[in-house]
């Protein structure tokens, strides 16, 4: 695992570098996007270097880690709205070529699909993940086995309330979600995790030094060949 710290700004920018190299050297590059407050900084600058003519998402192709169960891509809170809104809406990628799982087919052999689509298009080449505080990847839980592929989940308490601060009250924060497995996370090339402040610091910790185990789901990261680890001064306070 590399890890790089510095300022939210500094590793923004340092990460949004990488997507600059991928896409000039592979211009149709597969690209694994994440949600959660963490990747905006990156988006931003993803959105300023694509409209300053740095890199072209023309070619590009995007599948999404997850999505809400019950959610279509109109709600305000949706994975789908929120990647078009923070990213796809700003750069030059087709829409037809981004993908999100879906909120409301989430049968398992709509959700099997999601793997055999991500196959189809040769694989991811850059994961981009953050983190839960209880360690969770995508919406993979804790104990999530680590040969899971898409699935469909039932989300803990924790993280229904970690996530109650964008609804209006946590009962309309959905109690499902569909998500990649840790399979599908680990299958791609290459992995980025971000994570900002100081309450992911302990988990960070456990994800790194601690031992290999499904309950820390993003322990798995330390078994990929090619992971790197972007962290803001608090988050990295514990290493
Ligand atoms: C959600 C998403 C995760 C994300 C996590 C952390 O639960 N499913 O993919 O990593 O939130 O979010 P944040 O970056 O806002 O801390």
């Amino acid at each position: 695992m590399k890890i790089y710290v510095g300022t939210p700004e500094e590793i923004a920018k340092l990460a949004a570098e990488r997507y600059v190299k991928l896409l000039n050297e592979k211009p149709d590059a597969v690209l694994g996007h994440a949600t959660g407050s963490t990747p905006l900084g990156l988006y931003a600058e993803l959105i300023r270097l694509n409209k300053e003519g740095r890199m072209s998402y023309a070619k590009a192709t995007s599948f999404n880690l997850d999505e809400y169960v019950g959610l279509d891509g109109t709600h305000d809170q949706s994975y789908r709205y929120f990647m078009d809104k923070n990213l796809f809406d700003h750069i030059d990628i087709r829409k037809e070529c981004t993908f999100v799982p879906s909120g409301l087919d989430t049968s398992d052999s709509t959700a099997a699909a999601y793997d055999k689509a991500i196959e189809a298009a040769g694989g991811i080449d850059v994961q981009l993940l953050g983190i839960g505080n209880n360690g969770h990847i995508g919406f993979n839980e804790p104990n999530t086995p680590f040969g899971s592929i898409t699935h469909k989940v039932e989300l803990t308490q924790s993280t229904r309330e970690a996530n109650a601060r964008f609804f209006a009250s946590i009962d309309e924060v959905p109690t499902h979600a569909v998500t990649m497995g840790i399979k599908t996370v680990m299958n791609a090339r290459s992995i980025i995790l971000m994570a900002i402040g100081k309450a992911k610091a302990p988990i960070i910790r456990a994800t790194v030094c601690g031992e290999v185990t499904p309950e820390v789901p993003a322990s798995v990261l330390q078994l990929h060949p090619d992971v790197e680890i972007y962290l803001d001064h608090d988050a990295a306070s514990l290493l």
